[in-house]
């Protein structure tokens, strides 16, 4: 039997625990599938004192991450703390540089650093492996990275952050407030420390630019993502959504096209009787078009401690057994640059919602706008609002258009805020028939 492969771990929250938990109870398990032991030797963490309900007496405890990353002790640097920059770039950093493997959770670091974090881990022929910063349980890592190889891919698109799902999900399932919900995600470990990195849209547009560089062999480029994130998704955009035969769901979607790479995030109507609608609470969904497999959809738990230490053990296993692939699939040194699509040159049908006030000749005005943009209307519906009468409340109209480019829609909506009939900000949400 080969010697043990030593690993730390930095961070000891709930994915951090979560490991501990598996090796606690696979030990025996892991070792038999890894071909040898995997022991933790070493753990650090903010604040040692902290109860977090796992005995970690047996590790030698490390108050600075970094120092533990490059120390003798370990073979691979396990880093769960999360974030961009500070400890986790620069204990990441010094890992790779020590030839410690790594494997993390963390996809601001690798969305933001991928491309550079790549050459470094392949310079010093180490792992770096993330398959837990991309959809948590969900295997399509390496799914992409190993079984797909073979295909071109055309386009990757996705439900891909767990607290949102669970949201939307439960705004329509139960009608609970936004805030209430957000809560139970809190307590249950799905969502980030800060959670506008989840309800922004940012999470997901993370996970998204390594989905892009996995799917296009580009470098992966988070600041051409375009964002959206589900804040202003109300219970009314909700109930429309489910009268007219639609879920709202907050998508991530990249695809090549003519002029480039377009990769965005935004709350989507899919249609309610679709896979996609179908997938519910803190399950994330990822799909893969490539040119001779057709459409693959992996689906799975997208957040939480067991499927999130679930995707580190796998990783870990794979480097006991000596796997070390690029991360990026294609060596560092051969990843294209990203070349970003016109921007707003998306098709497709959109759901939009004004709230405006009810007087003569505002849906006239309306529809005119519409019409000055070319874009046809599939549906349009006015509601008064509660108590309303016809000349001094306010409206809600719900309009539903054919498929149409969003630069006229936007331009359309701009038009109309401009005759001051609106109350408040426009809803625009896109449809995709997926
Ligand atoms: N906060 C993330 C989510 C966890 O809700 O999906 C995994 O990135």
């Amino acid at each position: 039997m080969s010697k043990p492969l030593k690993i730390g771990i930095a961070g000891l929250g709930t994915v951090g625990i979560g490991l501990i938990n598996i090796f606690n109870r696979h030990d025996e398990i892991i070792e038999a599938k890894a071909g040898r032991a995997i022991q933790i030797k070493a753990v650090s963490a903010r604040d040692k004192n902290a109860n977090r309900g796992a005995d970690l007496s047996a590790y030698q405890w490390f108050s600075n991450a970094t120092e533990m990353a490059a120390s003798p002790e370990i073979d691979v640097y396990v880093e769960l703390i999360g974030g961009e920059d500070g400890i986790a770039y620069d204990s990441v950093v010094a890992a790779l540089k020590a030839g410690k493997h790594v494997v993390t959770a963390n996809k601001a670091l690798l969305a933001h650093h991928g491309s550079m974090l790549a050459a470094l881990a392949e310079q010093h022929n180490v792992a770096l492996n993330y398959e837990a910063a991309v959809a948590g349980g969900i295997p399509i890592v390496k799914t992409m990275r190993e079984s797909l190889t073979g295909n071109e891919v055309s386009r990757v698109y996705g439900i891909l952050n767990g607290t949102c799902n669970y949201i939307l999900t439960l705004m329509e399932q139960e009608g609970r407030p936004f805030d209430d919900i957000l809560k139970d995600a809190q307590d249950e470990g799905y969502a980030e420390a800060d959670p506008t990195t989840d309800i922004g849209g940012f999470d997901a547009a993370h996970k998204l630019a390594l989905l892009t560089s996995l799917s296009f062999g580009t470098q992966p480029s988070f600041k051409d993502v375009y964002i959206e994130g589900i804040e202003d998704i109300t219970s009314e955009d909700i109930a429309a959504a489910r009268d007219l035969g639609y879920r709202i769901k907050l998508l991530g979607m990249s695809q090549m096209t003519d002029s480039g790479i377009e990769q965005r995030v935004h709350p989507a109507m899919v249609p309610k009787h679709s896979t996609i609608a179908e997938v519910s609470g803190v399950t994330n969904c990822v799909a893969v078009k490539g040119d001779f497999v057709g459409d693959v959809m992996l689906t799975g738990p997208g957040a939480g401690a067991g499927p999130t230490a679930s995707s580190v053990m796998g990783d870990l296993i794979d480097i006991a057994r000596g796997l070390v692939v690029p991360p990026f699939i294609n060596p560092a040194k051969d990843l294209k640059p990203y070349k970003n699509a016109k921007t707003r040159a998306h098709q497709g049908g959109y759901y939009i919602r004004l709230d405006v006030v009810d007087q003569i000749g505002v849906l006239a005005a309306i529809a005119t706008h519409m019409a000055e943009q070319k874009i046809s209307l599939k549906s349009i519906v006015q509601k008064l609002e509660e108590g309303g009468n016809t000349d001094k409340e306010g409206a809600t109209i719900v309009m539903i258009t054919h498929a149409t480019l969003e630069q006229s829609i936007r331009d359309a909506l701009a038009a109309i805020q401009k005759d001051g009939h609106l109350v408040g900000k426009p809803q625009m949400i896109r449809i995709e028939q997926l």
